[in-house]
């Protein structure tokens, strides 16, 4: 099975300047907690037992996020806000290792990988984008059944793939299938932002990855796109290309991935994980629904 993650947190986060221009991205919250603790709790949920957190400059606060605080804890035991210590800890949060390093220059996705070589050693390996969140308050399975899809297929590499409008592909890295495409599939190509003309599918790439350690060499080979880039999907197309397993496996029905790179996506994610908070849930959507009365009003 799959134990080790990557989750790369380096990139500058520019399409959410100002907000990203000294925190990064991946700690803006949704709802109640920063986007990076749903993805680890995702990921912990999913038999991960070990995270690699490829950094940057300005992303001090990611690694205190995951520390230990005894101030705070002993602020918090003092006045008697017990409740609150329980919100810091979440299932599997003690039993996990985290790791960290750097990425020296914001090369692209694929050197951000890369970075996790020496940590990744032998074994197969996660890669979970940062910025995206998989299912309603990260409640996804997806990543287990992609491990056992690797496991079994003996594969080089799985991709979480989600069915995005035919309209949108330019925004996204789209997958050319085999064939008929089921719940899985094998993916002889990749195309990054296609034209809706051009696009072999609509099924994008989600933010999660399983890679066979083969995946490093390949990265090594690409060379970087226009802006100057190493771009992952570059070098799932070389596993393609030399023939290797690559597959897919769709986000089941009802499954969202949650991309926060963007604000009018970010403003959504928010909205809708705001609504269904089991405390603050309820109040806020009498609250939106009279802003919206409101607004339809003027
Ligand atoms: P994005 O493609 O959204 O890039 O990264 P970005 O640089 O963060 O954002 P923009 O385009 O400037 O707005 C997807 C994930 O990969 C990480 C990011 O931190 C994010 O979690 N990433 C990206 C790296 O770790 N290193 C990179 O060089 C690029």
């Amino acid at each position: 099975m799959i134990k080790s993650a990557v989750v790369p947190v380096a990139g500058h986060g520019t399409r959410l300047l100002p907000a990203t221009k000294s925190q990064p991205k991946e700690m803006l919250p949704v709802a109640r907690k920063p986007i990076v603790q749903y993805v680890v709790e995702e990921l912990v949920a999913n038999g991960i037992e070990q995270v690699l957190f490829i950094t940057g400059r300005n992303k001090t606060s990611i690694e205190n996020h995951f520390d230990h605080d005894p101030e705070l804890t002993r602020a918090l035991n003092e006045s008697n806000k017990k409740e609150l210590l329980e919100e810091l800890d979440f299932k599997g949060y003690n039993d996990t290792k985290f790791f960290y390093t750097r990425q020296r220059m914001q090369k692209g996705l694929g050197d951000a990988i890369l970075c996790g070589e020496n940590f990744a050693g032998e074994m197969p390996f996660l890669v979970a984008l940062g910025d995206s969140i998989l299912g309603l308050n990260a409640d996804s399975k997806t990543v287990a059944n992609m491990a056992e899809l690797f496991v079994s297929k003996r594969a080089s590499c799985v991709i979480a793939v989600e069915e995005v409008p035919h309209a949108e592909t330019r925004h996204y890295g789209i997958v050319r299938p085999e064939g008929k495409t089921g719940d899985s599939f094998r993916v002889v190509d990749l195309v990054e932002k296609p034209d809706s003309k051009d696009a072999p599918s609509n099924l994008a790439i989600a933010g999660r990855y399983i890679f066979s350690p083969l995946i490093f060499d390949m990265i090594r080979r690409v060379k970087p796109d226009k802006r100057g880039e190493i771009q992952v999907t570059d070098a799932i197309r070389l596993l393609c290309e030399e023939g290797k397993r690559v597959l897919a496996v769709k986000l089941p029905p009802g499954e969202k991935r949650y991309d926060i790179g963007n604000f009018p996506s970010y403003f959504e994610t928010f909205v809708e994980f705001a609504l269904a908070d089991p405390v603050y849930g309820e109040k806020f959507r009498a609250v939106l629904h009279d802003i919206l009365g409101q607004s339809k009003s003027k």
